[in-house]
C-alpha cells in the first residue's frame, strides 16, 4: 500500500474480531512503534501485548480497579470486566519518563503519541483495524501497578487489535482550508 494512501485512508474500528497480527507482524508493527520521533533517544515508549490468557487477566485488573471505585453501580463494574474482550488482542501504551535537560516529561510523553499512531498506521498497512482508548482506565496508577509498572511510568492508552467487524466507517471529508493557515 502506498505510504499516504495508508495515512489518508486509516480509520478506527469498534467492533474488533479474530484474527489479530501474528507475531511476526506485530514485531514489525512495534519496530515501526520505536521509529516515532524521540528527544535525546530518550526511549520513552514500551508496550504491552495482550492476548488470549492475557485478556482474562487485563480484565480481572480492570474489575479489582472498579471495586476500589466508592459507589460504583454493578452496571460500571460489568462494563470495565468487559472491556478488554473489545478485541482479540491490545496494546497498552506505557510511558516511562527520565529525568533530562532539554526534554521535559510532556515531549516524552508526545513521542510514546506518535509511536500510537505509528502502531496505528502499520496495523492498517497490514490489512487489520483498530482503536485507540483511553477512559478511566489509562492514566490509572492502580492498573498501573496490578501489570508491574514502575512508578515513573504510566499507561498512556490502549489500542484495541482486531480485524474489523462489518464495513469500515466512512472518513470525513474535512477541508483543508478550514485547519490551516498561512504565515
Ligand atoms: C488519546 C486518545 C484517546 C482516545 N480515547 C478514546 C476512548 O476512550 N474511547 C473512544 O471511543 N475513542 C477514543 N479515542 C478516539 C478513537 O481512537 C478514534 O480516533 C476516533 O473514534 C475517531 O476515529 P478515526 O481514528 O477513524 O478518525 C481516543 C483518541 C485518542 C487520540
Amino acid at each position: 500500500m502506498n505510504a499516504l494512501d495508508n495515512i489518508l485512508n486509516r480509520v478506527s474500528a469498534r467492533t474488533l474480531k479474530k484474527p489479530h497480527p501474528t507475531q511476526d507482524e506485530m514485531n514489525k508493527v512495534f519496530r515501526g512503534a520505536l521509529r516515532a520521533p524521540d528527544h535525546a533517544w530518550l526511549r520513552p515508549s514500551s508496550f504491552i501485548q495482550v492476548t488470549g490468557d492475557g485478556i482474562d487477566k487485563l480484565s480481572e485488573i480492570f474489575e479489582e480497579y472498579a471495586k476500589t471505585v466508592p459507589g460504583i453501580k454493578d452496571e460500571i463494574i460489568t462494563k470495565y470486566k468487559n472491556a478488554p474482550y473489545r478485541a482479540p488482542m491490545i496494546i497498552i501504551l506505557v510511558n516511562s519518563i527520565k529525568d533530562h535537560p532539554k526534554v521535559p516529561e510532556i515531549e516524552q510523553k508526545l513521542s510514546t503519541a506518535a509511536s500510537a499512531q505509528n502502531i496505528l498506521l502499520s496495523l492498517n498497512a497490514l490489512g487489520y483495524s483498530a482503536i485507540w482508548r483511553t477512559g478511566k482506565l489509562a492514566f490509572n496508577p492502580f492498573v498501573a501497578s496490578k501489570l508491574n509498572l514502575e512508578a515513573n511510568q504510566e499507561i498512556l492508552g490502549y489500542i484495541y487489535v482486531g480485524t474489523a467487524d462489518g464495513t469500515n466507517k466512512k472518513i470525513p471529508e474535512l477541508n483543508v482550508e478550514d485547519f490551516v493557515s498561512y504565515l
